[in-house]
């Protein structure tokens, strides 16, 4: 573990890229807190499935999100399709962005690796490090591929290919905070890169920075 002081470093990129885990990595090794931005979405989105909200019903979603705990712990449960399909609609809404953005900055005050889309463009446009992760789409759909097939074994490649597919458009065509790299963001396409290398390549970088 390396200690860089409470730094906050926005690694961005689309659905199934490797972000996450590339983050998480990180965050172990600098010893920085870690927020999966997307879970808060996925949380908003569990808890309008669970209270059979309308989510394309702009106010009632928005009325529900104030009362909405971020405190709870991801479970398995967050990760499915519907959530994932629900959570890219509601992560539209500006009112929704507003109270998420609140909790990011709060939650970094001691530093974080913080993964999403917008991380490096909204939440800490002055972040210390921004990376926007990449791959093909054809990849990225092998990656989640193997990983829903651990749970499903029926599971059709070319509806995973689809769903990732509509979630980047929705998420790069909304008009509020879309997907998008910074322009001060150095972008790594990971397509054939493992994901030990990801993590040297970005260290390295980190390192020759702070010497320089
Ligand atoms: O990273 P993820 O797949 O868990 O994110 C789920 C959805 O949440 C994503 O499709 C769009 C939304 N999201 C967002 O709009 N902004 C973020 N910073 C993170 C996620």
């Amino acid at each position: 573990m390396t200690n860089l002081g409470n730094i906050i470093i926005a690694i961005d990129g689309p659905a199934a890229s490797g972000k996450g885990t590339i983050a998480k990595k990180l965050s172990e090794y600098f010893g920085l807190p870690y927020l999966d931005s997307g879970l808060l979405y996925r949380i908003v989105a569990s808890e309008v499935i669970k209270h059979n909200i309308d989510p394309t019903k702009k106010r009632l979603v928005i009325d529900h999100v104030k009362k909405i705990n971020f405190d709870r712990i991801d479970n398995g449960s967050l990760r499915n399709d519907n959530v994932s399909h629900v959570a890219s609609i509601i992560a539209q809404y500006k009112e929704v962005r507003d109270v998420l953005l609140r909790y990011q900055r709060s939650f970094a005050l001691n530093g974080v690796v913080m993964d999403g889309r917008d991380i490096g463009t909204v939440i800490f446009p002055n972040a210390d490090y921004k990376f926007y992760i990449t791959a093909t789409l054809e990849e990225r759909t092998n990656r989640r591929f193997m990983e829903l097939l651990e749970q499903n074994s029926e599971l059709n490649r070319n509806i995973v290919k689809n769903d990732i597919n509509n979630r980047d458009q929705r998420d790069i065509m909304r008009k509020i905070a879309p997907l998008a790299k910074a322009d001060d963001a150095i972008e790594v396409d990971t397509t054939f890169m493992k994901i030990d290398d990801v993590i040297d390549f970005i260290v390295k970088y980190i390192h020759k920075d702070k010497k320089s």
